[in-house]
């Protein structure tokens, strides 16, 4: 192979520069040529690429999003669309791609190897909700960012007698809901797969208040039944027969701003890396993940369309720890 390119697509994550940089970097390694794709699959619609060099990823590691730039492409559905994405990467002599993204992307993916294109998937997405890895880019960092937020809604919280509901992001997956909510020792955890009525919540902060405590933490992930703020509104009832005083802090976007975590950053560059091998070995059609501590690969015709569960587990621990 002499040329590739690559691409971040869908939801920006904290650490797909990194895996840029690696990508890059070990395609160069390999005395190939590699094109770096603006905004996603736009940018193979509209011929929106260019070389990279080494030095083009130098100083990036450590930045939040991604450089090329990303973006939702609905239109990549469409097979006449996909056609002219095929005949700007022939026109370049472009062998063969790489997609950091999540699901939707290497659905994507997906649709661009059957059409007889070779590409290799990097997993990322701060929902962690891909099949085929136990981690994706960015979930580190987006559990840490509502981690801090609540730590930091405890601190004030415990100050007023306060109860905080924060809603963090996710999409459809409670993942970094759960996780930040045992890390940060939260009263109740609200997710989308396990309906949680705001009645049920109003009685364990009330419990909570009973036994003495002096704040109260409620996550509530993007996708739950309720969202934060229709729970406060369902609150505005009983507001007095709970104890505490309630606010809602909803952090959005904030979860996927700013620098990847150490943990981001070394997940983003092994997978990055991993993906030229890959190619470098003949393989594609594949989406490169983490299982474990070992890099895995598996058929994007698997990956497309689904997703992985959450431990449920966790959440009946979190339930008893919240005592
Ligand atoms: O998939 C990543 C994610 O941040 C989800 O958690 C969230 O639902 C969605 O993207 C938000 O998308 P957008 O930035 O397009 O509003």
């Amino acid at each position: 192979m002499k040329r590739i390119a690559i691409l971040t697509s869908g939801g920006d994550a904290p650490g797909m520069n990194a895996a840029v940089r690696a990508a890059t970097r070990a395609a160069i390694a390999q005395g190939w040529e590699i094109h770096g794709v603006r905004n996603g699959y736009s940018g193979l619609i509209a011929d929106n690429m260019a070389p990279l060099l080494a030095r083009d990823v130098g100083g990036i590691i450590h930045r939040g999003g991604t450089f090329l730039g990303s973006a939702r492409c609905p239109e990549f559905r469409e097979s006449s669309v996909r056609a002219l994405a095929l005949r700007n990467l022939a026109l370049r002599g472009i062998e063969a791609l790489v997609v950091i993204g999540g699901n939707g992307s290497q659905t994507a993916s997906h649709w661009l190897c059957k059409d007889g294109f070779r590409v290799v998937g990097v997993a990322s997405t701060i929902d962690n909700d891909m099949y085929g890895t136990d981690v994706t880019i960015g979930v580190d960092t987006a559990v840490n960012i509502t981690l801090e937020a609540i730590d930091r809604l405890r601190t004030t919280g415990s100050s007023h007698q306060r109860a905080f509901l924060v809603e963090t992001m996710g999409r459809d997956c409670g993942y970094i809901a759960l996780m930040a909510g045992i890390a940060g020792g939260a009263e109740v955890i609200a997710i989308p797969e396990y309906d949680v009525e705001p009645q049920m919540v109003a009685e364990r902060l009330r419990a909570a208040y009973q036994r003495g405590k002096t704040h109260a933490v409620v996550v509530v992930a993007e996708g739950s039944k309720h969202d934060a703020r229709s729970m406060m509104r369902h609150f505005e009832e009983n507001r007095d027969t709970i104890g505490f005083e309630l606010r809602a802090t909803t952090l959005g976007h904030v979860v996927r701003g700013g620098a990847p975590t150490a943990t981001d950053r070394v997940l983003a560059t092994r997978l990055g890396a991993a993906a030229v091998e890959k190619l470098a070995a003949g393989e594609s059609g594949i989406l490169v993940g983490m299982v474990g501590r070992d890099i895995v690969t598996t058929p994007l015709e698997e990956v497309a369309g689904r997703t992985k569960p959450i431990d449920m587990a966790l959440l009946d621990l979190a339930r008893v720890l919240a005592q």
